[in-house]
């Protein structure tokens, strides 16, 4: 029997034809134990796209994304496809791919979760990892490694971040199914923007029901779309160190910047209180959409857009352990913190700075090794990239060779020196000290100071 005659003894079943019939249709469920809580005037509910099949709101725009390039001849049967994609989007093209039979290849970065790269690799997909601290014009960047192995294999390129059939997708279900399932009442949406597909193609049909609905974009607070430079922040999925095609900011009432911290302490209580798992964008964007709540009239209802699952980062936001290393969470006792309260700089120098320079900035600090870091402070964990020591400069013995001391300390760096969290013990700080002779203290995700073991040995001291 053929699929097509199948299809006619589904009529009248509640059977769904595919997976790819499963997506969209997703619920809104009121936040009822925050909005008792937290006593909100207003109504605050979620659109939880992790009932889509691939856990995400991605699921829509890579079935449309597919299907304009059937349409328009750029996806042929057995094709190819290659995405730069940090997840969410990946499993969606695969779910897809798997139905229409097409072969998949993902590039990603370092920065995400491994579980993430893990679940692309079990739908049969090949991924390819690239470093996140490279600029993206470098030739190890994801964006570049994407279009090298396009060219290459001669695949289609969906590009999310370009394709008008991403906030399509969005335009034509999430935008309708918001409406309709609040019968037309709601009076604020709050999504996070990463391509923007999502919060663009709401924000069309929302706006074009009712002027008045207010869209409000939740942003990593150092995303350019709230204003920072694209860097450095934690959490996944949203923000953006450049414009997407679908950024319409005439779209949006409000951009709420929301640091690590509060994205991630908000997830996890939207997880235990709720009973509704949450990844890192969706704490970004509950966030945002209590700011939004706080301030609303008993008339209004606030939709939140939960994008994905907390699953996708039980090793990271729902893990203690990283929490506390990359300082977001506080520990009892002597901690970080109660030896580095007062200092808020850190001496470090760039992968191109010259090793004469490097050795003239350690003599001026009197300090005995220096992070190389990429960017401006405060950097996050990646940004990290490696250390110069004195006695690593003093290994080699080539101290004397003029062009030796003209060399970049990208070329003759070590590993990148331990990190802590600035609400760590002190104790974990000294362990962690045995093996790196002084260690990056990271606050809420970023670099704060450096703590060496002399630090450590004289409070000790003091405290005797
Ligand atoms: C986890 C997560 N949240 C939010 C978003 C943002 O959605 P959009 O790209 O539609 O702006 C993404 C996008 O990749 C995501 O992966």
């Amino acid at each position: 029997m053929k699929n097509t005659e199948r299809d006619g003894r589904l009529a009248g079943t509640q059977i769904a034809g595919s997976m790819l019939e499963t997506i969209g249709g997703t619920p809104i469920v009121a936040m009822r134990r925050l909005m008792e809580v937290e006593q909100l005037p207003c109504v605050l509910a979620v659109k939880n796209e992790t009932a889509n099949p691939g856990g995400s709101a991605k699921d829509r725009p890579a079935l449309q994304m597919v299907l304009d390039a059937e349409a328009s001849g750029e996806l042929r049967p057995g094709g190819t496809i290659v995405e730069p994609t940090s997840g969410n989007t990946g499993v969606g093209l695969a779910i897809v791919a798997a139905q229409r039979g097409y072969k998949c290849v993902f590039v990603t970065t370092d920065k995400v979760a491994p579980e993430k790269i893990a679940l692309l690799r079990a739908y049969g997909a090949e991924v390819i990892v690239c470093p996140v601290a490279v600029a993206p014009e470098d030739e190890r960047s994801y964006y570049k490694v994407a279009e090298r192995v396009t060219i290459e294999r001669g695949a289609y390129r969906p590009n999310q971040y370009a394709n008008p059939s991403n906030p399509k997708a969005h335009e034509l279900t999430t935008g309708p199914e918001i409406w309709e399932q609040t019968n037309g009442r709601i009076t604020h949406f709050v999504a996070g923007a990463g391509t923007s597909g999502t919060i663009t193609g709401v924000a069309r049909y929302l706006k074009r029901q009712n002027p008045a609905i207010q869209v409000v974009v939740a942003d990593p607070d150092r995303s350019v779309f709230s204003g920072g430079s694209g860097r450095p922040y934690l959490v996944e999925g949203v923000g953006e160190d450049f414009y997407p095609a679908a950024w319409e900011p005439k779209m949006y009432d409000r951009v709420i910047p929301v640091t690590d911290l509060e994205a991630f302490t908000t997830a996890r209580r939207v997880s235990q209180t709720e009973g509704l798992l949450i990844g890192g964008s969706g704490g970004l964007a509950m966030a945002a959409g209590l700011v939004v709540a706080r301030e609303a009239g008993p008339e209004d209802i606030v939709v939140v857009l939960n994008p994905d699952s907390g699953r996708g980062y039980l090793s990271r936001v729902y893990n203690d352990e990283w929490m506390a290393k990359n300082g977001f969470l506080e520990m009892r006792g002597t901690v970080v913190r109660d030896l580095v309260d007062a200092r808020s700089t850190i001496i470090y120098v760039s992968p191109e700075t010259t090793v004469r320079d490097t050795i003239g900035l350690m003599r001026t600090h009197g300090i005995s090794q220096v992070p190389v870091c990429q960017g401006e402070p405060p950097f996050a964990p990646a940004e990290i990239m490696g250390s110069v020591h004195e006695a690593s400069l003093l290994a080699g013995g080539q101290m004397d060779d003029p062009q030796w001391l003209g060399r970049s300390v990208a070329e003759i760096m070590r590993p990148a020196l331990a990190t802590v969290g600035i609400g760590e013990t002190l104790e974990a700080a000294a362990m962690r000290l045995e093996g790196s002779s002084a260690l990056v203290v990271l606050e809420g995700g970023r670099s704060r100071c450096i703590l060496s073991r002399s630090d450590v040995l004289s409070w000790y001291e003091q405290q005797a």
